[in-house]
């Protein structure tokens, strides 16, 4: 019999490349992928794995207590790795309820059919939840975040993924639920929705359309490749201790402006352009409301406990992500197509040029 695992939010991007190193990894395991299939939910992600025979996938919203409950009884799941939720800061600040709705109420859903599932045993179980370094705050130029840095999440996203932080923390002291979380840093690499970062940055300049920086592009963020993400989720997830968190990052501080400039220089070589042609695209636009100016995510405990390490250096993974977004073009073509394409144009009509 296989073991039954739940990952929440599979067709997504982070998602993705976690199903995917499951079902090749742990053969003994059934992976059942759960996801609503919204804008940022594309099954071609998993086109490569869909026909393995310990893969299942079941479209559900986890906002829906009723066809949460009716999965698990269905599946009688071992473990979760809960992923789904409503990912993208700006679409937060444009219609904080469904940033409420998925990654508070889903949560918590997912955290009460997982209970009523395991309340006669929960020896070797375990509720995964992935989380983020937002819901610690935003830094100065000093500094970083660690597993004791108290919550002080400031946009609608990182609110709702430090209330179901909250939740999932109390079930374990309440109903002893064994749970960890994770809280990672801004993951890269092939198959993320181009509302983000980098992949808009590498549409665009394929396209010779203006980069949007916000602001005076001075905000830092630190860079994780997402297989190294995916690969830190596997360790903590069969090497973690219960009721603990463990930290994610890369160690790979960037300034927005500076990781455009760079993004530039590799594609110019990569499109045949003369150097410096992409950087005359960069326009900077007006800033991010309580943009919040850097994370920076100290990873020791996992290092030392765990024996994690990234396995790309930063150069070698924009590489490979810029060579995968110019390969699969279809795929891009296919995303910011539709409904992305009128997010997009209200979002950039809305900002001004600033310089
Ligand atoms: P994503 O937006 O690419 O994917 C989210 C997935 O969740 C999509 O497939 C979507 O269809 C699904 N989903 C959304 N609402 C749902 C619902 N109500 N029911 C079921 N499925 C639903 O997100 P991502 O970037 O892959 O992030 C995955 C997780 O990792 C999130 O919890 C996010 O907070 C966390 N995280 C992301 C980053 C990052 O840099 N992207 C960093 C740290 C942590
Ligand atoms: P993003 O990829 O949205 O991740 P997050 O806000 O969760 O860190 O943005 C990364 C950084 O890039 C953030 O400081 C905002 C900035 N940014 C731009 O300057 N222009 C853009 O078009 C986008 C999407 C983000």
């Amino acid at each position: 019999m296989l073991k039954s695992i739940l990952i929440t939010g599979g067709a997504g991007f982070i998602g993705s490349h976690v199903v995917r190193r499951f079902v090749k990894n742990h053969p003994d395991y059934l992976i059942v992928n759960a996801d609503k299939l919204t804008y940022a939910g594309n099954l071609e992600n998993l086109a490569d794995i869909e026909n393995y025979n310990n893969y299942r996938f079941e479209k559900i919203d986890i906002v829906d207590k009723k066809s949460v409950l009716s999965l698990f009884e269905k599946y009688r799941f071992e473990g979760v790795i809960h992923l789904a939720a409503e990912s993208h800061v700006d679409r937060s600040i444009e219609s904080p309820d469904d940033f409420v709705m998925t990654n508070v109420v889903g949560t918590v859903n997912l955290l009460n059919a997982t209970l009523a599932s395991w309340n006669s045993d929960m020896n070797n179980k375990l509720f995964y939840h992935v989380s983020t370094d937002e819901v610690y705050g935003t830094l100065g130029k000093e500094g970083y975040f660690t597993e004791k840095t108290p919550y002080d999440p400031k946009s609608p996203y990182s609110a709702s993924k430090a209330s179901s932080d909250h939740f999932v923390r109390a079930y374990f002291n309440t109903y002893k639920l064994p749970v960890i979380i994770s809280n990672c840093s801004n993951n890269y690499g092939p198959n993320q929705f181009p509302e983000k970062l980098i992949p808009l940055m590498i549409n665009n300049i394929r396209n010779n359309k203006p980069l949007p920086v916000y602001g005076k592009g001075e905000n830092v963020r630190d860079w994780l490749y997402v297989e190294d993400h995916a690969a830190a989720i596997d360790l903590i997830f069969h090497k973690g201790k219960p009721g603990e968190t463990y930290n994610i990052g890369g160690d790979n501080e960037w300034k927005n402006i500076d990781l455009v400039k760079f993004l530039c220089k590799i594609m110019d070589k990569k499109l045949g352009r003369s150097e410096g042609t992409s950087e005359k695209l960069i326009t900077f636009v007006t800033d991010r409301p309580g943009h919040d100016f850097r994370y920076s995510i100290n990873s020791s405990k996992l290092k030392k406990e765990l024996g994690w390490k990234p396995s790309v250096t930063f150069s070698e993974g924009l590489e490979k992500t810029v060579d995968w977004y110019l390969e699969n073009s279809r795929w891009l073509e296919n995303v910011v197509s539709g409904e992305y394409e009128k997010y997009y144009e209200k979002m950039y009509l809305n900002r001004n040029r600033i310089g």
